[in-house]
């Protein structure tokens, strides 16, 4: 009896033992931490656009992004027809007087635009950006935001483009998150300032 008491409460030790080294161990190589730390700013595109299954994940992933009291304030537009993304493009150039790509030969924007009425929007449609960007390299895919959205759909051109597309309501351009397949490796993250964090204890 004595002798089964001692081999149980050795083989609950030896679990327990190593259920937390493999805690520790999924705490290190936890994926999605590796997502967040190695995800960068894309500048060079394949032509080819990603499949729409793909796709769908990536902006699954932004819908799911929190918003202020969960009212949702943003809208994803997902543009791969080529002529639309192109002058996209354009416009975007526009607002810098600029003539190259803004888009860097990128096949998909995804537009995120939000509802100006809703006290939350520009930090609700930033997270959403933040998804985007996330779930794009957490899948293989590469992104980057392409800022100047707020201007491109303030103007008359913007205005008439949302028209077009059915969408109605008062929205703000937050960003342009551009996706497809990297055509080169990614760039080095640059380190982190001294100073960003301040810990309180
Ligand atoms: C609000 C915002 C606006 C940005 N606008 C642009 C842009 O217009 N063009 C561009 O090439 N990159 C843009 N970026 C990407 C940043 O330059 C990039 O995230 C930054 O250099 C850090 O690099 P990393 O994303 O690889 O860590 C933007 C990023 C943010 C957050």
């Amino acid at each position: 009896m004595k002798h089964s008491i001692l081999a149980f409460a050795m083989l609950f030790g030896i679990l327990t033992a190593c259920t937390t080294s493999q805690d520790n161990t999924s705490m290190e190589q936890n994926e999605t931490l590796e997502v967040l730390k190695t995800r960068r700013a894309i500048r060079a595109y394949q032509d080819s656009i990603p499949d729409r299954a793909l796709l769908d994940k990536v902006i699954e992933a932004g819908t799911y992004a929190p918003t202020g009291k969960g009212l949702q304030s943003p809208i994803i537009v997902a543009v791969t027809d080529k002529e639309t993304r192109d002058y996209l493009s354009r416009l975007n150039a526009r607002v810098m007087g600029a003539q190259d790509d803004p888009f860097y030969g990128a096949p998909v924007v995804l537009v995120v635009l939000a509802d100006r009425n809703i006290g939350t929007y520009l930090y609700d449609g930033s997270l959403v950006m933040g998804n985007l960007m996330n779930a794009a390299h957490a899948v293989g895919l590469g992104s980057c935001w392409i800022h100047r959205a707020k201007e491109v759909f303030d103007s008359e051109e913007g205005k008439a483009l949302l028209k077009e597309w059915g969408i109605e309501g008062d929205y703000e351009g937050i960003g342009n998150c551009i996706i497809g397949y990297p055509a080169r490796e990614a760039p080095q993250p640059k380190p982190r300032k001294a100073d960003y964090v301040y810990y309180i204890e």
